[in-house]
């Protein structure tokens, strides 16, 4: 026996650049402005907070392993058969999943190239080949990823809308590239912003899935909810789907705080109306106050707003994202994803807009 053998991941793990979330901190600053990582601008529903502390006395307890009463919840408040829907510790838990699950070495992943990080980072980690298509306007282009399916593709991944270029396909297009699809092929939709989009042509994926055995949705509490620090997604599948991610996911996977405040935020009505009025009011208001700076937005439907700034190194995006930081504001840099002329903002509550659009004036008229 030889004592050269190495011990060494599977293929394709040192391959991955591991995923750098937004910053959270400013040293010296107490309470920076976090625009990084488009979480809710208002915080969760109180119902939400008072089911949290409610169960602290409970927490020696497994939560239900089949997260019923949230399924249940879930499947009133989208019309939907809640035995189809299969919950994880945030969507990121069910994209692993999914990935895992339908694709693995010698198969190919599909994604749009300035698609969510977590789907070429997913697709290595369980041994597949990330393929990304062209985008035409920062926005996916059916053609092209259609253009790219062979015989290896397993999954196709696309955020609707996708993070971070705020773009959408419409029900059509997306439709359209169902269509083209093979059976064989599952179609992702990641729809974790779905709740922000006020378009008419506008579909999260619900009607898809209800008519295909290959599509599947992904949602999150993370954003619109505004409970990312619990960890809590869904997947809305064809029977088959369900059956197989509950075959491979963990038994507790959801904890008990993350289904308790679930099913609070689900019926809090009031408050997600209050968050889709907010987002409706800021996001053109800070769209319009970088446009008028000169900056090219790309048009978005979520909560966040993309910003291409200026080649010349005193106006550009790490000048602007070291200037906003120098003031207690955190955005979000883009080269990980192949926008290094861009900045990606947060919607946040009204004075931190002010202050960010403030600060950018500043930035954009200093010498
Ligand atoms: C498109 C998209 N999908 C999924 C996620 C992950 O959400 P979660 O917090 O539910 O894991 C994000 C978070 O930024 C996202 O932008």
């Amino acid at each position: 026996m030889t004592h050269e053998a190495r011990l060494v991941p599977r293929p394709g793990i040192l391959d991955i650049s591991p995923y750098v979330g937004g910053e959270a901190k400013v040293a010296g600053i107490q309470r920076p402005i976090r625009l990084a990582s488009n979480e809710s601008a208002l915080g969760p529903s109180t119902k939400a907070i008072a089911a949290y502390r409610a169960l602290a006395g409970e927490i020696h307890r497994y939560p239900d392993g089949n997260a019923e009463e949230l399924r249940e919840a879930l499947g009133q408040c989208h019309g939907v058969d809640p035995a189809r829907i299969v919950c994880g510790a945030g969507s990121d838990e069910l994209i692993a999943l999914l990935l895992r699950c339908y694709a693995g070495p010698g198969d190919e992943v599909l994604y749009s190239r300035h698609g969510f990080l977590m789907y070429p980072i997913n697709a290595l980690a369980a041994g597949a080949t990330p393929i990304a298509a062209p985008e035409r306007e920062l926005t996916t282009d059916v053609d092209a990823v259609l253009a790219r399916v062979t015989e290896r593709t397993r999954v196709v991944f696309i955020a609707n809308p996708n993070n971070p270029t705020g773009t959408y396909l419409g029900a059509g297009e997306m439709a359209r590239l169902h269509a083209g699809l093979p059976p064989s092929v599952l179609l992702a939709i990641d729809a974790a912003y779905a709740e922000f989009v006020n378009r008419n042509d506008y579909e999260a994926g619900i009607a898809l899935v209800n008519r295909a055995e290959n599509v599947v949705m992904l949602r999150t509490f993370s954003k619109i909810y505004a409970l990312a620090g619990l960890r809590l997604g869904w997947a809305y599948c064809p029977p088959a789907i369900a059956d197989v991610l509950n075959r491979v996911r963990g038994p507790f996977n959801v904890s008990v705080a993350a289904q308790a405040a679930g099913i609070a935020a689900v019926g809090d009505v009031e408050a997600l109306n209050g968050a889709r009025v907010h987002n409706d009011q800021w996001l053109p208001w800070l769209s319009e106050r970088l446009a008028r700076l000169g900056l090219l937005l790309t048009p978005s439907v979520a909560n966040f707003v993309l910003a291409r700034f200026p080649d010349d190194p005193r106006r550009n995006a790490d000048a602007a994202f070291a200037f906003l930081q120098s003031r207690g504001i955190l955005t979000r840099k883009m080269g990980a994803y192949g926008l290094p002329h861009h900045l990606r903002i947060t919607i946040g509550t009204g004075p931190e807009m002010e202050s960010v659009a403030t600060a950018l004036v500043e930035f954009m008229a200093a010498r």
